[in-house]
């Protein structure tokens, strides 16, 4: 078996600090440098860490000729909510960050990499409920304006350059480990840590606004399996879809209120509102289940059990 090294960039963030880990599990320890702009921060200051911004590519260029990086995943980005504030600073990053990633897997000969993309990709006029693979893709804000320009540029560069790269259209992970970096989809976090504390919450987004949503276990077991999976298997080289349950703020209250009967939700929709209005209510991640064997473990009882489970001991 080939040693892998993997170079994990935003490795910091609320999908990477938990990513990192399953990578150390896969690969070990010692094969897995965990870089972001900032930190380290909590557990990934147990291995090897180096601070690396995405931007400056002569220093991605030394770090993987010195320390031979086969694998990248790529997850430095300025998220839907954030970026629709700084529009220009989302573009630079989400652009030229990946662009830099993916001309150093030509320049380097990198075996594989890892971006993922968003269901921000999708906008207002796409088919809004089981949201198919191929479809109308008009997103409005700058954040899906980036993914799906990137989804193009993957697909642009495994055809033309043949770089391995893979990707996944996430919907709105929700994990308790790490908080949340920005997204449209953080209420569902944060109404965890609120019910736990406060017990009650106010919501950003109206009551019956339905989202795709994804368990971290299930983000990371999936962005694993498609990078182990034989190059043979992926034929969607812009991005696939995934999910692993859909629900509404409503319904991930009443579900919290069977373990904490005296939680309240109160609803005060924001600019947040408009973004989650124009994203598809649930996704048909059918083509990833045929091709690589996808299958989420988690839905909204299962996820809520287990945070609940878990969470206290770390607040
Ligand atoms: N969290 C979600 O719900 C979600 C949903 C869909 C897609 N995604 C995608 O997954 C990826 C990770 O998302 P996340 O939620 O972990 O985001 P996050 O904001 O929590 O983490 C991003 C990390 O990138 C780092 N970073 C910022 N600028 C950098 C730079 N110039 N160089 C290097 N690192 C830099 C930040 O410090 C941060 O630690 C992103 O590409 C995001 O678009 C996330």
């Amino acid at each position: 078996m080939v040693k892998e090294k993997i170079l994990v960039i935003g490795a910091g963030g609320q999908l990477g600090s938990e990513l990192t880990q399953g990578l150390w599990k896969l690969h070990g320890k010692d094969n897995v440098i965990a870089t972001d702009i900032k930190g380290p921060e909590g557990i990934l200051g147990q291995a090897d860490f180096e601070i690396l911004d995405v931007l400056q590519d002569q220093k991605l260029d030394a770090l993987i000729r010195k320390s031979k990086v086969t694998q990248i995943y790529h997850l430095a980005a300025v998220l839907s909510a954030t970026g629709e504030k700084n529009p220009k600073l989302a573009w630079n990053l989400n652009m030229d960050g990946l662009v830099h990633v993916l001309d150093a897997a030509v320049e380097h000969k990198v075996n594989k990499v890892y971006w993922p993309s968003s269901i921000a990709a999708f906008g207002p006029t796409t088919p809004k409920i089981k949201t198919p693979q191929d479809t109308i893709m008009d997103p409005s804000t700058v954040y899906g304006i980036s993914k799906l320009a990137g989804e193009r540029w993957c697909d642009w560069y495994f055809r033309n350059k043949g770089v391995d790269v893979r990707s996944l259209r996430y919907p709105g992970l929700i994990g308790y480990k790490s908080k949340p970096g920005g997204g449209t989809t953080d209420y569902a976090v944060d109404i965890f840590f609120k019910a736990l504390l406060e017990k009650k919450f106010e919501c950003f987004l109206k009551s019956d606004t339905y989202l795709p949503m994804m368990y971290m276990d299930d983000a990371v077991k999936a962005t694993l399996q498609l990078m182990e999976a034989p190059c043979e298997k992926i034929k969607v080289r812009s991005s696939y879809n995934v999910t692993g349950m859909s629900f509404c703020p409503s319904e991930i209250a009443a579900e919290i209120k069977k373990y904490i009967p005296a939680f309240e939700i109160t609803y005060k929709p924001d600019f947040r509102q408009s973004i989650a209005d124009s994203w598809p209510k649930s996704i048909n991640d059918s083509v990833a289940r045929i091709d690589w064997g996808w299958e989420p473990a988690f839905g909204l009882e299962e996820m809520t059990a287990e945070i609940l489970a878990n969470l206290p001991a770390l607040l």
